[in-house]
């Protein structure tokens, strides 16, 4: 599919899902057990009590924020922020002095983000419109960036990860949580318009994730592989098993620029 296409595929699909016309249909969540499944993935009851009602749209695939090492005063970037689920979470760990821009490029979901860093009472956290493959922020201006369930969507991951390397401040952190896959999916899974939206037909293999991470300057490459949260997603959300589905698996990778 056209890199151009696709995007607007995604933000079709997630515009919907942010205005409560549509369900993913596949892995990433959308699910009615939103709650159980970030259980799942490590967030508290406590963690998911505390944000407001509606940030958790069931769209996850892991906990980046496990990988983060968060302090008060730090610069936080949270790409393909959503409906601000991580974001209002990060900007609570960096308060008082730190802040989190949040980037997406739907403008129904950063909608959704903004009343709810409202509604959570939250002033050092801001969502603004972008895409990950073209940020629209400076040099060098976050200490860490996180991102969940959301590469698998990109386009042009190379170009995504180049972006993502120049947005981080030298020794600064990457975290992010995807789906992944052990070896190449069977060809039909690449192609299917709905695994791609539901972030598994766009997922990389692994391998070639660290490849390209490291191609973009990233070294110190930590992986955390969670098979059984892929199973979980599965359970939850209600949807058939792909094709290959035992070679799937959620991940959360944390590096360093
Ligand atoms: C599966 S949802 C995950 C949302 C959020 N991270 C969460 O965990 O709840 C994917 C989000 O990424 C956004 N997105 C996808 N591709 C993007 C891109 N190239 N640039 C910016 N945002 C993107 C979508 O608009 C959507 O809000």
């Amino acid at each position: 599919m056209e890199q151009i296409e696709l995007k607007s595929v995604v933000q079709d699909r997630y515009s919907a899902v942010a205005e409560g016309r549509a369900q993913c249909g596949a892995l990433c969540g959308c699910s009615d057990n939103a709650e159980l499944l970030a259980q799942s993935f490590g967030y508290t009851r406590d963690e998911l009590r505390a944000l407001p009602d509606g940030a958790n749209l069931g769209l996850s695939c892991g906990k980046p924020l496990a990988l983060a090492n968060l302090a008060p005063g730090l610069v936080v970037v949270d790409l393909g922020s959503g409906a601000g689920f991580d974001a209002l979470q990060a900007a609570a760990k960096v308060w008082p002095t730190g802040r989190v821009i949040g980037v997406d490029m739907t403008n129904a979901m950063l909608a959704r983000a903004r009343a709810n860093a409202i509604a959570a009472g939250l002033d050092n956290v801001e969502f603004v419109q972008g895409d990950i493959e073209q940020l629209p922020l400076p040099d060098a201006v976050a200490d860490v960036a996180i991102s969940n369930c959301v590469l698998n969507l990109c386009a042009d991951k190379d170009r995504a990860f180049r972006e993502i390397y120049r947005v981080l401040r030298p020794g600064g952190r990457l975290a992010v949580s995807d789906m992944a896959w052990e070896v190449e999916p069977p060809p039909e899974v690449r192609r299917d318009l709905e695994a791609i939206v539901g972030c598994i037909g766009g997922a990389l293999v692994l391998d070639d994730y660290v490849s390209r991470l490291t191609q973009a300057g990233f070294r110190e490459i930590q992986i955390e592989k969670r098979p059984e949260m892929a199973r979980a997603m599965i359970e939850l959300s209600g949807v058939r098993p792909p094709p290959g589905v035992e070679q799937l698996f959620s991940v959360t990778l944390a590096a360093v620029k």
